[in-house]
């Protein structure tokens, strides 16, 4: 099993444990993941949700690229794919509990787009962030930007996407990615802590800030869906794309042509 889920006292904690691929996050995680919010938001006990990689070298390096050339690459799975993330994310955001990312050492990709959709992201002094869409000529979904934009602004938005960098813990922080840096042996001990407060805090005021937040970062309804639809399109269906996959499989670095 590689997503573990498990209620500890009131917390329902979600781990992705892929440690060979640095928690990558493989298809069948992506799935159980909604199924396990929704258990979790029903579940009265539990007062809050908190994801984490096992292991403390990795949350998660993303989504799984070897499966990318089945999963990912036909235009009805890629769309499939999309809807998939889209539930995901929903899932997370939508909870009325207080959800939150403990993190070390890689969030890449995927990784981050679980973190932004947690309400709260702790890091260690480890935790690395990116997100290299464009070194994999891959499409991140409409979701993803969307939560990315709301959190760093246009500027960083734009430049996270467009270098697909990593960034260090300090330059995560001063971007807003996550709440606080911790040396890495105090992470755990200072999530306990907030974890805690978070659970003996009144739920339905935390309910009612998030009911009230989710909705004012609602789209004003202007954005033009089918042209960002075409642009995932276009990109999903490129040679790029197929060059960006096979060249990180291969191990070597990708020459990409803009086809
Ligand atoms: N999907 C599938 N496999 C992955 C993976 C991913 N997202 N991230 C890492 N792995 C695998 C590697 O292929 C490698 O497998 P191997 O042991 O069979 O060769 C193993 O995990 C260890 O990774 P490795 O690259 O050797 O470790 P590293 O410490 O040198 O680098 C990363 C770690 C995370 C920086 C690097 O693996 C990486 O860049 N991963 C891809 C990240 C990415 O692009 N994510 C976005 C996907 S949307």
């Amino acid at each position: 099993m590689s997503l573990l889920v498990e209620k500890r006292g009131a917390v329902g904690w979600l781990v992705f444990n892929q440690p060979a691929k640095k928690n990558a996050i493989n298809d069948a995680m992506w799935r159980d993941i909604p199924a396990a919010m929704a258990q979790f938001d029903r579940d009265d006990e539990v007062r809050c949700v908190a994801f984490r990689g096992a292991g403390t070298e990795a949350f998660a390096a993303g989504a799984d690229i070897s499966e990318f050339e089945k999963k990912r690459s036909e235009r009805g799975a890629v769309a499939e794919y999309d809807d998939l993330l889209d539930r995901v994310l929903h899932s997370i955001q939508g909870s009325p509990k207080p959800t939150l990312a403990m993190i070390y050492g890689y969030c890449l990709g995927g990784g981050v787009e679980i973190a932004l959709a947690c309400d709260l992201r702790y890091c260690g002094a480890s935790a690395q962030f990116g997100i290299p869409a464009a070194k994999l000529g891959l499409a991140y979904n409409i979701e993803g930007h969307k939560r990315l934009l709301e959190t760093v602004g246009h500027a960083r938005a734009r430049e996270i996407m467009f270098l697909g960098r990593r960034y260090n813990a300090d330059e995560a922080f001063a971007m807003g990615l996550v709440q606080r840096v911790l040396p890495d042996a105090e992470l755990e001990p200072y999530v306990d802590d907030v974890i805690n407060t978070l659970c003996e805090n009144a739920p339905l005021s935390i309910a009612n800030t998030k009911t009230i937040l989710e909705e004012f970062v609602k789209s004003s309804g202007t954005a033009d869906a089918a042209r960002m639809r075409a642009a995932i399109e276009r990109c999903a269906k490129s040679a790029d794309y197929i060059e960006g996959r096979r060249a990180f499989m291969e191990k070597r670095k990708p020459r990409f042509t803009g086809k």
